[in-house]
């Protein structure tokens, strides 16, 4: 018998709850937080109180959809971090409430590694195959790595960024480019209508298979206050080719690192995991390079590309059937690392 899992996330700005079978995903519930958009960011107090407010609701629409209760569930998953202190509190709490209640066991799980085993959830009878090792490159708000996956529970990470996230070099962009928070979905949007080649950003020069954002954002900020002194409605007469230009930068220099890690690791596999691989953009450039290279792209369904619980509940899967579960005196680990 599959186990049935209950997950939890709440590590930032998306209240999720979702219930599994095994890796199978029978619902999928996801509440995000609209209070953030006029702040330009995610303002942490203000998630945890929305958090509070959608954990009740949101779970019971999860076991609602599922067709499934309380006491049906196996085991409760949910995100220990990293994330933010109230925010993975709030999920926490609630989690330890329900083993508590129900004697079910618990598993706090690390949010970057769910990323990537969402790769492995199916909705319906097909399974995913995942050949492994899979050279994973989770890309998120908080977060851009690349991952050597040998098994779903051991994982190295091989390469990072020094400063920002890709996620944050699309929102700071968004910011000064005037378009709502995040910006990552609306560049993406735009970038589709301008010119890729438009202009000209460099590609950032890091060692290894590290990477840096930080000064492709500065030197986008340069070029739009150089260019305004000049035209003071250069960005609204060049939205779209800025978008396309700025973007491509960025896949530029993701595909970039990921091809000189496949060289290095030669993975039986490669994928793209965390809220940027929603990025049509990426996916397509990926999907392309990996073809060249003839090895199989894993690119995630949209649904579990940003935060959502469902990859929550694959974590809880497989430290299900290893028998790793946490404790009730486990307190949030907002900088966990893999
Ligand atoms: O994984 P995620 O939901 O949350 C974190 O764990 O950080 O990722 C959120 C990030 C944000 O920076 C958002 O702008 C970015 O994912 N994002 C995108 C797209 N959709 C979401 N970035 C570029 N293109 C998109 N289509
Ligand atoms: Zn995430």
């Amino acid at each position: 018998m599959k186990p049935l899992i209950l997950a939890i996330e709440s590590s930032c700005d998306e209240t999720s709850a979702a219930v599994l079978a095994g890796l199978e995903v029978k619902s999928n519930i996801i509440a995000s937080q609209k209070v953030h958009e006029k702040f330009g960011g995610v303002v942490p107090e203000l998630a945890s109180r929305a958090h509070q407010q959608n954990i009740v609701p949101v779970v019971d629409q999860a076991l609602a959809e599922a067709g499934v209760t309380l006491s049906q569930i196996d085991v409760i998953a949910c995100t220990g971090g990293p994330g933010l202190n109230g925010a993975l509190l709030v999920g926490m709490s609630y989690a330890k409430s329900l083993s508590l209640a129900l004697g079910k066991p618990l598993v706090f799980v690390d949010h970057m590694r769910a990323h990537i085993l969402a790769h492995f959830l199916h909705k319906g009878d097909i399974i995913q195959n995942v050949p492994l090792p899979m050279l994973c490159l989770t890309v998120s708000g908080g977060h851009t790595q690349i991952v050597l996956v040998s098994s779903p529970m051991d994982m190295q990470v091989v390469g990072k960024t020094i400063d920002d996230a890709a996620g944050e070099a699309f929102d700071k962009a968004g910011k000064v480019l005037g378009l709502p928070y995040p910006g990552g979905p609306h560049i993406d949007r735009l970038a589709k209508l301008g010119n890729p080649n438009a202009f000209k950003f460099t590609i950032p020069d890091t060692k290894g298979f590290d990477f840096s954002f930080s000064g492709l954002k500065t030197s986008l900020l340069y070029f739009l206050r150089d260019e305004q002194k000049k035209q003071s409605d250069f960005i609204a007469k060049n939205l779209n080719d800025i978008c396309a230009s700025y973007q491509n930068t960025i896949i530029r220099y993701l595909q970039r690192k990921m091809e000189a890690a496949i060289e290095e690791y030669r993975p039986a596999s490669i994928a793209i995991a965390g809220g940027v691989s929603a990025n049509s953009a990426l996916r397509e450039s990926f999907t392309t390079m990996a073809n060249q290279k003839e090895i199989p792209c894993l690119v995630p369904a949209f649904e579990f590309t940003t935060d959502n619980a469902a990859m929550i509940g694959a974590v809880g899967y497989f430290s299900y059937l290893s028998n790793n579960f946490s404790s009730l005196s486990d307190v949030p680990n907002p900088k966990a690392k893999i």
